[in-house]
């Protein structure tokens, strides 16, 4: 089966070891992809009977009744700390993730979380530092016109400039051309965003001159 851009990059970062869960499963189809291509079995759970009916359509379809455990229910309330090691969660806003992942008593024994968030991918690199992880991996993908970021954190601890966060350090090391496409048009944006900025907004306009000029050190422009 043929998966999305954005589903397919997070499969790049599941490893024979991970005992997952893939919370937010909605369709289900990554799960499937996840237990019939690369032969794991799997937890995936969502919050709605909705779709979860679809979730389990899906399975029952593609013959993955044995490898994939549905369940229904909110974020991490659905499993115990034993049966995981690896976190998905893909396509929610970053408010979701984090009160997902708050749940602390549950990431015991957990040392990945592979994350795709809709919104505030800074917010969410700081959120998952903090609760003792590093970022291994990470890259830009593109699906349907629209750029995403797909991080794959490890327990650990590393240091990170703002300049790190912003971008995020492993992304920053392999600049390629959606780099290059993301941060141009976030530049386009930023430069209009200040000429239309009043000027009593001294810290939004600092903010943003700011961001401007450390994107365009990036990108090499002067
Ligand atoms: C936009 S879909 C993303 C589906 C899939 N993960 C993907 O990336 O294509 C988000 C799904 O997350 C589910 N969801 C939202 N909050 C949740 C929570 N707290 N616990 C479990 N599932 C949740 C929604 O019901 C919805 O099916």
């Amino acid at each position: 089966m043929k998966l999305s851009n954005r589903l397919s990059a997070i499969t790049d970062y599941v490893a024979p070891e991970d005992k997952i869960i893939d919370i937010g499963c909605d369709h289900a189809l990554l799960d499937v992809y996840i237990a019939k291509e690369l032969g794991k079995r799997l937890i995936a759970s969502d919050i709605h009977e909705g779709a979860v009916n679809n979730a389990a359509k899906n399975i029952e379809k593609y013959d993955a009744l044995k490898e994939i455990d549905l369940r229904l229910g909110n974020g991490l309330n659905v499993v115990n700390p034993e049966e995981i090691n690896t976190i998905i969660i893909a396509g929610m806003g970053f408010h979701t993730i984090k009160d997902i992942l708050s749940n602390k008593e549950k990431l015991t024994n957990v040392n990945k979380i592979i994350v795709q968030s809709n919104t505030d991918v800074i917010k969410l690199r700081k959120f998952v530092i903090s609760l003792g992880f590093k970022i291994n991996r990470e890259k830009l993908v593109k699906d349907s016109d629209i750029i995403y970021t797909v991080i794959e954190f490890v327990r650990g601890e590393e240091k990170y400039s703002y300049e790190a966060i912003y971008f995020g350090p492993r992304i920053l090391e392999n600049k390629d051309e959606l780099f290059t496409e993301y941060y141009t048009k976030k530049l386009l944006k930023y430069e209009n965003l200040l000429l239309q900025l009043p000027s009593h907004e001294i810290r939004s306009i600092l903010h943003h001159k700011k961001l401007i000029r450390i994107i365009k050190k990036e990108l090499d422009i002067e």
